[in-house]
């Protein structure tokens, strides 16, 4: 607060402190007389002094008032003779919360992802991290929704092996499906998507599909391979299972074809430091395998 501030707030609150008790103690004495003489309605105002309970509770307000300003902050800059402050009292808490921890996370600290998987406290700690962490996108069951994948089933993206899915977590991730859409037009856009779902054994129409095989052959083989099954390293998907990030309906699939996609999976090293996403990750490797 700068000094300008601090005074106002000063004067201000210690003035009308006073105030309020001068105002009280000079209306104590009363006229005498019965009624002020105002009268409404056939009804008179008395002139009758204030009742002594509510006097004096008045007292004990304005006197605990008093004391709360001495010890907390509240006058200006004045920070209380006890210097409390919310963001000191958080701290405190914060620091106490990782002191009893600390024990707790040295020991998952150590552990394969393996024994992450079977240990009780480490999926406790991890569902919870999961839930204030991941649940945002992932949902809080990790089944994931379009764009957001599932990280309960059998297919993994970006590979896994424990390893792979702290890497993902720890680093982040970001796919680079580029648009075709200018490249291929709407016709080999369509031929395409139609040659996608031959390769992942839906419907389709079978004269697109071979058109479209070319096209697959050309381009897509580079990233999504011979035989549509992906590649981890570039975090393309297999084009073949049932298991799609983006739908597989016709419309869905050459929609991806036409404008590409980004998916982004943010790194969470900084965010909640490698700790925690040991074990996180430790709770997600555990759910493909139940
Ligand atoms: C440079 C590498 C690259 C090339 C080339 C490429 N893709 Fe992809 N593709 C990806 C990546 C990476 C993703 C994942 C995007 C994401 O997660 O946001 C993807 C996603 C997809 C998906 C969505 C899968 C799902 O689960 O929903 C389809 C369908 C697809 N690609 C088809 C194609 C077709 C057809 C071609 C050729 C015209 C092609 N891709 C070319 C890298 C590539
Ligand atoms: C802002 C949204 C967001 C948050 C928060 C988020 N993720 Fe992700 N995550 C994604 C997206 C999007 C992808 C898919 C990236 C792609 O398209 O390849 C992903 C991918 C992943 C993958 C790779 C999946 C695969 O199939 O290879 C893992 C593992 C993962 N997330 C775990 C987590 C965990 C654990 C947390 C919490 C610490 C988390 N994510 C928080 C959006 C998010």
């Amino acid at each position: 607060m700068s000094s300008i501030w601090h005074w106002f707030v000063l004067i201000g609150t210690v003035v009308s402190l006073i105030g309020v008790m001068w105002l009280l103690f000079a209306n104590r004495s009363v006229s005498g007389e019965q009624t002020t003489g105002h009268e409404w309605d056939g009804i008179q105002e008395l002139d009758n002094p204030l009742p002594m309970w509510w006097v004096m509770g008045f007292v004990v307000s304005v006197i605990f008032s008093v004391i709360y300003l001495v010890i907390f902050p509240g006058v200006g800059n004045f920070a209380g003779v006890t210097n409390w402050s919310s963001a000191g009292e958080h701290d405190g808490e914060a620091l106490a919360a990782e002191k009893k921890f600390a024990p707790v996370y040295a020991r998952l600290a150590d552990m394969s992802g393996d024994e992450l998987a079977a240990d009780k406290q480490a999926k406790q700690v991890g569902r919870r991290l999961f839930l204030n962490n991941c649940a945002t996108c992932h949902g809080s069951t990790a089944k994931g929704s379009v764009g957001f994948p599932d990280l309960t089933d059998d297919e993994w993206i970006w590979g896994s092996s424990f390893d792979a899915i702290q890497a993902s977590v720890l680093n982040g991730r970001s796919a680079q499906m580029p648009a075709w859409g200018a490249m291929l037009g709407n016709e080999g856009v369509t031929a395409v998507a139609n040659r996608v779902r031959q390769m992942a054994g839906l419907e389709h129409d079978a004269e697109l599909a071979k058109a479209g095989e070319t096209h697959y052959n050309t381009i897509c083989v580079a990233c999504h391979g011979p035989e549509g099954k992906g590649n981890a390293l570039l975090g393309a998907p297999d084009l073949t299972n049932d298991r799609w990030l983006y739908g597989n309906s016709l419309e869905a699939i050459a929609e991806t074809v036409r404008n590409g996609r980004n998916g982004v999976m943010p790194a969470h090293a900084q965010l909640i430091g490698q700790d925690k996403v040991h074990i996180v990750a430790g709770y997600v490797y555990g759910l493909s395998k139940e």
